[in-house]
């Protein structure tokens, strides 16, 4: 006789991100109606983005649009629809002083707005896989902006990652899922797309201490300086817990998210094509650090802490080492020259 003691879970019995923030369950200090509005419009960005993404080879939305971005990258069409959808609703409410976007020159500063809260994005992160159906993302980042010091421009932006009241991700990918740090834990929300709603689905992820992998772009091998690659060495050569496997996704939030899950090590480095790291600070690294670091983890340049680097310009660049504490822990003693504890 067939017995079945399995009760299939009710994904519908977990709040919804919406419920989540307004319950305050961040506790963050800084969650007035304000903050709640924005991190709301962001979701509400993240559900339109991914209706868009889920469509994109039905609806003429692959390929590129045949101009480049101030980074000199090619724009993709669903980085325009993307960027334009955060930036609409961001400014909808009033709520939000501003944004810096990665597909932007310049900030943009909303005049009429009330709010306090300047949002940092990269609308849609690795976006030369939207073509070939890998996973792609959106990271954002709230600064609060000083209103007492006169009216917010392009400068008000230029705040360590320390500053950053919230960050998070969403990533598109085998299902969309948001995470989210105020500081104080980090939390992950799956779309159900029949109830168009984000429910919670991990709570207070935790990366682990160490993980088995790394991620890296081993093409670039060659351009490496030699204390990069003498860690390259090491985590590829036997020994206690060695080597590590290999993954690398080549889409910042999709390696990222991996690496939170399982623990590991994702690196960019710099490099002689790219000597300040390929990065962005303001609209990758430093929201992710936040996230890393509000899990347990840890995040870097390799030399020094991301969270603790000065922005002197919006698009700057810098080398990222992100992961679990130990491993990052490793890079940073190759980078002293020093071989790791273990
Ligand atoms: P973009 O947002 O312009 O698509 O940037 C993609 C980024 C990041 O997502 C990824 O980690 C990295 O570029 C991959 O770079 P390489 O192709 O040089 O490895």
């Amino acid at each position: 006789m067939l017995t079945n003691s399995w009760v299939p879970p009710s994904v519908s019995d977990s709040p919804t991100i919406e419920t989540f923030i307004l319950e305050g369950m961040f506790q963050a200090p800084a969650a007035t109606g304000t903050f709640t509005s924005i991190l709301n419009q962001i979701v509400l960005s993240s559900k339109l983005i991914t209706g868009r993404v889920r469509r994109a080879g039905l609806a003429d939305l692959l390929g590129h649009t045949g101009g480049t971005n101030v980074q000199g990258e090619v724009v993709q069409k669903l980085d325009v629809i993307a960027n334009e959808t955060l930036i609409r609703q961001l400014k909808r409410r009033g709520h939000c002083a501003g944004c810096a976007s990665e597909e932007l020159d310049h900030a943009i500063l909303f005049p009429d707005a009330t709010g306090s809260y300047l949002v940092v994005f990269d609308p849609l992160d690795g976006s030369s896989n939207i073509d070939v159906n890998i996973s792609i993302g959106t990271i954002f980042g709230l600064f609060r902006c000083d209103r007492q010091a006169g009216p917010p421009t392009e400068a008000s932006f230029l705040q360590r990652g320390s500053d950053l009241v919230a960050a998070g991700y969403v990533i598109y990918g085998s299902s969309t899922v948001i995470v989210l740090t105020t500081g104080r834990g980090v939390h992950g929300f799956t779309y159900d797309p029949t109830a168009g709603e984000f429910f919670l689905s991990h709570e207070d992820m935790r990366i682990p201490e160490r993980g088995n992998t790394y991620s890296i772009n081993e093409g670039n091998h060659a351009r490496w300086s030699p204390e990069v690659m003498a860690w390259n060495q090491y985590i590829k050569g036997e020994g206690p817990g060695r080597p590590y496997g290999h993954r690398y996704v080549g889409t910042l939030v999709a390696d990222a998210h991996r690496t939170l899950l399982r623990g590991g090590v994702f690196v960019y480095p710099e490099d002689t094509k790219n000597p300040r790291g390929k990065l962005r600070l303001l609209y990758e690294a430093a929201p992710m650090a936040m996230v890393f670091e509000a899990a347990g983890g840890r995040a870097s340049t390799g030399r020094e802490r991301i969270l603790d680097v000065l922005p002197t310009t919006l698009h700057e660049r810098v080398p990222l080492v992100i992961g679990s504490r130990r491993d990052v822990e490793d890079y940073e003693a190759f980078m002293r020259g020093e071989q790791p504890t273990g």
